[in-house]
């Protein structure tokens, strides 16, 4: 029988007492989870923690600006920010296969992420010493999926900004460990995050990076960002967040279809809408949204989104269909 203000005193004092005075560090994805974990380790030990976000370009509209601006005002955490964008469309260019996508941006990942700690550490004239702490947002299901070992863990290889782990010197903090989604939001709440961070669906460590299929560039980014505000935005108008457990929007660059605008032909690529339910990823079925809101979704991505001129909808549970499509 747990509250939000339970688990939230008894996780500030556990960290407490594994911090000491030590420093810490947290990765931010922009998702719910970390920065949950981040603000509780705030509030447990303030200034010790640093909070590093290596911005991949890889993004939704309006994510990082989320983390730095309204993450930072809710908790006052210190925030380094390393703007990475160029270095993971370099190291992507020319890349369609998914699992080496995925590979190169848990590499890059892991290279930004050490290369902000060694900055962070100058900055604060510790140089020599190391930092022993790590903050992760694991979460009760994620601890049972990667005790499964197999299955689910080998189909594709997950980046988490938790990634981190495998060479790892940091001995973890993770406050999250024993709560499922629906708890780790009420502490987010209860901590003071607000409603686009806590009430925010999974997204994946890889981003849309993992969303556009065939080769990642800056305009497909772009493109897909724009296509995915207009998808969020109107499931939002129509009242539906928590109707659907996420609702990926994928961008099939390496397929045109003709189609047709005013009097002229179009040869433009098609956006893959894929809103599903589900309890824990692990299976999912695909959402029965009103068609209405699919026709206003459609008619504004055709009409609004350069090079898009056709909208589809995924009817594929899982399995055998991934929720993401790389
Ligand atoms: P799939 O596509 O395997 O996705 O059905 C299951 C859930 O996991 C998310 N996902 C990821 N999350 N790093 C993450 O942090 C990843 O590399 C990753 N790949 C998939 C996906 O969005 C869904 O919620």
């Amino acid at each position: 029988n747990w509250t939000a203000t339970s688990i939230l005193d008894e996780q500030v004092e556990l960290i407490r007492n594994q911090i000491g005075d030590a420093r810490v560090l947290c990765g931010l994805s922009g998702g719910v989870d970390s920065a949950v974990a981040a603000a509780l380790v705030q509030r447990a030990v303030g200034d010790q923690l640093t909070c590093v976000f290596v911005n991949h370009g890889l993004l939704r509209q309006d994510e990082a600006e989320q983390v730095e601006r309204d993450f930072v005002a809710a908790t006052g955490a210190k925030l380094y920010v390393a703007n990475e964008q160029d270095r993971f469309l370099n190291a992507l260019a020319g890349v369609s296969d998914p699992e080496t996508k995925r590979k190169i941006i848990g590499r890059e990942f892991i290279r930004a992420f050490e290369e902000a700690e060694r900055a962070i550490m100058a900055e604060a004239a510790l140089e020599g010493e190391e930092i022993k702490f790590l903050v992760q947002g694991t979460l009760y299901p994620d601890v049972v999926e990667s005790g499964g070992g197999e299955g689910a863990a080998n189909i594709k290889s997950h980046h988490n900004v938790g990634g981190l782990p495998e060479d790892l010197r940091f001995e973890l903090v993770e406050p999250l460990r024993a709560l499922f989604k629906d708890e780790v939001r009420a502490v987010g709440a209860e901590l003071g995050l607000p409603a686009e961070i806590v009430g925010r669906q999974p997204f994946p460590g890889p981003g849309l990076g993992i969303r556009i299929v065939g080769e990642i560039t800056g305009e497909r980014l772009e493109l897909l960002r724009k296509a995915d505000a207009i998808a969020r935005a109107e499931l939002t108008a129509a009242g539906l967040d928590n109707d659907v457990w996420q609702m990926p929007v994928v961008l099939l660059a390496d397929v045109r279809s003709v189609g047709v605008m005013g009097d002229g032909r179009t040869y433009g690529h098609p956006i893959v809408l894929r809103p599903v339910s589900s309890e824990d990823a692990m299976t999912a079925d695909w959402s029965r949204l009103p068609y209405d809101l699919l026709a206003k979704i459609s008619n504004r991505i055709t009409n609004e989104v350069e090079g898009v001129n056709r909208v589809v909808l995924d009817v594929t549970s899982k399995p055998p269909g991934t929720i993401e499509w790389e």
